[in-house]
């Protein structure tokens, strides 16, 4: 089943807030019902999130509206999360056929679609040759965090979709994904996809991962990205910074897998990008349950920013960009993606 499509003039999504108690679909008519699902974490990763960027912008246009309201509209949808590079990226693209009519924009947020699932399969392609470089000799396991699965993107996802192959590849030993505090994306969508797709996991708590690095409790680290900076620095899911240390001090590789789509070369470095702040609710209750003092004052990044320094290599759809070989993200040569 695709996470994010385009069925009978709408918008489906994979309803995330729902999983894993429920497999719901949910259909979106509206700009309005497509900031909210997006805002509420229903749709998220940075791939989907792209995907429907594209989409909305053509769900506007196909409603007749004119051009002027749809770039208004096109602007707040590109606002409705600001650190996947992604969203403002498919947003951009529908956009640039505006001109040429409703139906040249749903053409273009089809192919956005269509090389998001392209991309994920050349991504697990790539992640898996890497990986068996690194670990030619016997079954591999993996520390992962957040959710970078099928359910970020179309279909299989970035680092997860490596994993997936590897497991379809039958040299799998086990994933070790973090809950990831607060919202449980590890727990709630990443568990659910291993046991969709009979792979073996064990789940940890976030602060459990660095100690079990090094302890020697996984092969490589393999996070996916929100927006990879000109110079490689990369913001993911808060969590990933963490890792990236213990990573670095343990001697484990530290991996990024995340589509071309994902490098923002107009951002210089990870200091400029925005990280987003989701406010305190998320934090001083668990569900139902308040779990700190009513008035508390909390930070709550989304996100953090992984130096290049920690990063072992960065692999793409296009190539693999070895940082611990010093290779440049504008001069690794691309290479044609292998479907
Ligand atoms: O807040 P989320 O759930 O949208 O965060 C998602 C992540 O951090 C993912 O790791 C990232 O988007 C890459 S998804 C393939």
């Amino acid at each position: 089943m695709r996470t994010i499509d385009w069925v009978q003039g709408a918008i489906e999504i994979v309803d995330q807030t729902a999983l894993p108690a429920k497999l719901t679909v949910r259909r979106i008519e509206t700009l309005d019902g497509l900031i909210a699902a997006i805002q509420e974490l229903a749709v998220r990763g940075a791939p989907a999130l792209g995907v429907a960027g594209a989409m909305g912008v053509a769900q506007l246009a196909l409603a007749g509206t004119d051009v002027a309201e749809v770039r208004a509209g096109a602007a707040r949808l590109r606002e409705a999360r600001p650190t996947a590079v992604n969203l403002s990226w498919g947003v951009d693209r529908a956009l640039r056929r505006l001109e040429a009519g409703a139906e040249a924009v749903l053409a273009e947020a089809l192919a956005v679609r269509d090389e998001d699932l392209a991309a994920c399969i050349s991504m697990g392609r790539h992640g898996a040759d890497y990986l068996r470089a690194v670990v030619p000799d016997r079954d591999i396991r993996l520390m992962t965090v957040c959710n970078t699965g099928g359910l970020a993107a179309v279909e299989r996802g970035t680092a997860l979709g490596v994993a997936q192959t590897i497991h379809e590849q039958g040299w799998l030993q086990e994933v070790v994904p973090l809950e990831t505090r607060p919202l449980l994306q590890g727990a709630r969508l990443t568990a659910w996809e291993l046991q969709q797709m009979g792979a073996p996991f064990r789940l940890v708590v976030d602060s459990a991962g660095p100690f079990l690095l090094s302890r020697g409790a996984a092969d490589a680290v393999l996070i996916g990205a929100d927006r990879i900076a000109a110079n490689g620095d990369t913001a993911n899911k808060v969590g990933s910074f963490s890792l990236a240390l213990a990573a670095k001090h343990a001697g484990v590789p530290f991996i990024v897998v995340a589509p071309e789509s994902t490098v923002d070369m107009s951002t210089t470095s990870g200091a400029d990008i925005e990280i987003e702040d989701r406010g305190a609710a998320e934090i001083t209750s668990f569900g139902a349950r308040i779990t700190a003092p009513q008035g508390t004052e909390t930070y709550n990044p989304a996100f953090d920013v992984t130096p290049r320094e920690l990063i072992t290599a960065i692999i793409t759809d296009r190539r693999v960009i070895h940082l611990d070989r010093g290779q440049e993200l504008n001069t690794t040569p691309l290479q044609p993606s292998r479907q």
